[in-house]
């Protein structure tokens, strides 16, 4: 992946407001000029995560976890730096920049996402001109707006056509083959895996098309053919309609899971744009993961079948360990022979919502009534320990949470024992992981540092201040950055969020996260009063650079020191000698 320009970085980053960004992740409440939450990031009851909308940074006393606004989006929705510029740029309806642009050459998988954007586009213009497909999807109910949506397109009949299609030589074969568009058969010939079929491609998170899934037109079997595993699409990872779900709704309050391809296709026509479908597959882990990375309410929609109940408790099994507090899983059951799909064709999306509304249970009430059907139902202590065996290790699958002690009360409610009893053998509770501390080293409340903090805090000031040139090249720790932060700043205040991402890539980023995680500074309200406060700090290291380069200087036999070292030395003496 080509380079994203750094002024891109600074630009996107300044007008962006960290306050916004994990406002809409995590519930604040405005205390003094800070926010203040739970901290997302261990298990605490009572908040000690505060986001600073003037240093454009958040910070835990608890757990130590802190950053900008991009190192929050890393941490919280679990990005790679590429990936949390791309979220950001897109909440903030801006286009990411990259240098030189040749990303043919750094994506190893660009010929195969290239290719499989050309069979998207082909079956998309095939769709268009065969009257039996549209006709198909015109049945169905599919709007032509939800199918351009969508992408939807037609494989048309034939065992060569993207061969033909693509006047494919030995390598553009090769290419289609491993995309996992064209099969094997005997002797190795190679032929279209995608005939007859109205195509469904599955997007990656940024919008790419990773592979396909088609459906007969009749009642051919099988009704659903997908791509096989490639380099670009694994089945249990991905999630049909999430890139459609966030395009629509940024980050959605809640996703939908349903069965299907037309489920989520049918639902968002009508406008419940939330759904989401796992492939054919029971829901692993992975996809719970991805799930609970864009939004914090997973609502399960399985058919009341006995199929569907069995899929519902695979999909609890892959939700338990990631249920932390401020996450929310639910249950619900379709009546028999009805599907997402027909049923927001028959009674419309405010009914199918009120559905949602009236039957979805929570997680733990389904988890307990269906280990409830296992035991006897007669309330008798062999029932009841019974129940509590089951129970009790797949709780335990939870991580340390609030909620998962809840979900404890209400099994002790259940069995009529108390808590403590039912945790007794429980593993002891994970300490939540620290973040690493800053070093003690690193926050030394000298002088220099002082400086910096203030500084750190008050951008502006550097406005105004000249600096002796010779702290630029000073061997003295600390004045070096002093010097190198006055002068950024004086050109470009930005606020210490900003500053970070600034300075990502430099040997001083560690210094500089350090100090920004030590208490703020003392202050004051009043500008006049922060500039004297400044200037006396900045009079106190000059004196305090003056000794020290003196008795640098003073140590050096004088016959070595330079021209240039020798009037530096008469300077500072004199300075001295001034009271
Ligand atoms: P369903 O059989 O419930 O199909 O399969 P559906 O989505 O309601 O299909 P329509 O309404 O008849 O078009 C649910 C999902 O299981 C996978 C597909 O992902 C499908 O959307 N599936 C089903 C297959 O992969 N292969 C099949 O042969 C059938
Ligand atoms: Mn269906």
């Amino acid at each position: 992946m080509s380079r994203i320009p750094q002024s891109f970085i600074d630009d996107l980053v300044s007008r962006a407001d960290i306050v916004d960004v994990v406002g809409t992740r995590v519930p604040l409440k405005k205390k003094g000029k800070e926010y203040t939450a739970c901290c997302p990031f261990h298990h605490e009851k009572s908040p000690s995560f505060f986001v600073s909308p003037e240093k454009q940074f958040y910070h835990c006393f608890g757990c130590g976890a802190h950053g900008t606004v991009l190192g929050f989006l890393m941490a919280h929705d679990r990005l790679d730096f590429v990936e949390a510029i791309e979220t950001l740029a897109g909440q903030m309806g801006m286009d990411v920049p990259r240098e030189g642009g040749n990303t043919a050459q750094e994506n190893p998988h660009a010929p195969l996402l290239a290719i499989l954007d050309e069979c998207s586009t082909f079956y998309q213009g095939e769709l268009k001109r065969t009257p039996k497909a549209i006709d198909y999807l015109k049945q169905r109910g599919v709007s032509r707006e939800i199918a351009a949506t969508f992408g939807l397109g037609y494989a048309p009949g034939g065992y060569d056509t993207l061969e033909r299609r693509f006047n494919a030589d030995d390598a553009t074969r090769d290419l289609l083959k491993r995309a996992g568009m064209l099969s094997e058969g005997e002797q190795g010939r190679l032929y279209d895996r995608f005939r007859e079929r109205i195509m469904f491609p599955i997007r990656d998170r940024r919008g790419r098309v990773i592979a396909f899934g088609g459906r007969v037109l009749n009642d051919d079997k099988p009704k659903y053919l997908n791509s096989p595993e490639t380099p670009l699409f694994h089945k249990g990872a991905g999630l049909y309609g999430l890139y459609e779900a966030r395009k629509a709704l940024g980050r959605p309050d809640r996703l939908l899971v349903v069965e299907g391809y037309m489920d989520v296709v049918m639902l968002a026509q009508h406008g419940v744009r939330e759904a989401v479908a796992t492939l054919g597959t029971a829901v692993t882990r992975e996809q719970v993961d991805l799930m609970y990375r864009n939004t914090a309410q997973v609502i399960y929609c399985f058919d009341g079948d006995e199929a569907g109940r069995r899929a519902a408790w695979r999909a609890l099994e892959s939700t338990l360990p990631q249920l932390r507090d401020g996450l929310d899983a639910r249950f619900m059951f379709l009546p028999d022979g009805t599907d997402p799909d027909s049923l927001v064709r028959q009674e419309g999306a405010e009914a199918f919502r009120a559905r949602i509304q009236a039957n979805a249970i929570n997680f733990d009430h389904f988890l307990l009534s269906e280990l409830e059907q296992q035991t006897e139902h007669d309330g008798s202590p062999a029932a009841r320990a019974k129940l509590k065996a089951l129970a009790q290790p797949l709780i335990q699958l939870m991580p340390e949470s609030t909620l998962k002690e809840l979900v404890f009360n209400s099994l002790a409610q259940r069995v009529g024992t108390r808590v403590n009893r039912l945790q007794f053998n429980a593993p002891a509770p994970q300490t939540p992981k620290l973040h690493r501390q800053p070093p003690t080293s690193n926050t030394r409340h000298s002088a220099i540092r002082q400086a910096i903090l203030y500084l750190l805090y008050h951008p502006e000031l550097a406005r105004d201040t000249a600096l002796d040139p010779a702290w630029a090249q000073s061997v003295i720790p600390g004045y070096v950055l002093l010097a190198e932060l006055i002068a950024t700043l004086r050109a470009n205040p930005m606020p210490l969020g900003i500053l970070l991402e600034h300075y990502r890539n430099s040997p001083q980023l560690k210094t500089i996260d350090a100090l920004a995680c030590l208490p703020a500074p003392q202050d004051s309200d009043d500008e006049q009063v922060r500039q004297s406060m400044w200037r006396d700090m900045l009079s106190h290291l000059t004196a305090a650079f003056s000794r020290e380069r003196l008795r640098e200087l003073t140590a050096k036999p004088f016959d070595q020191l330079q021209t240039h070292e020798r009037h530096e030395l008469l300077r500072l003496s004199a300075i001295k000698l001034t009271p």
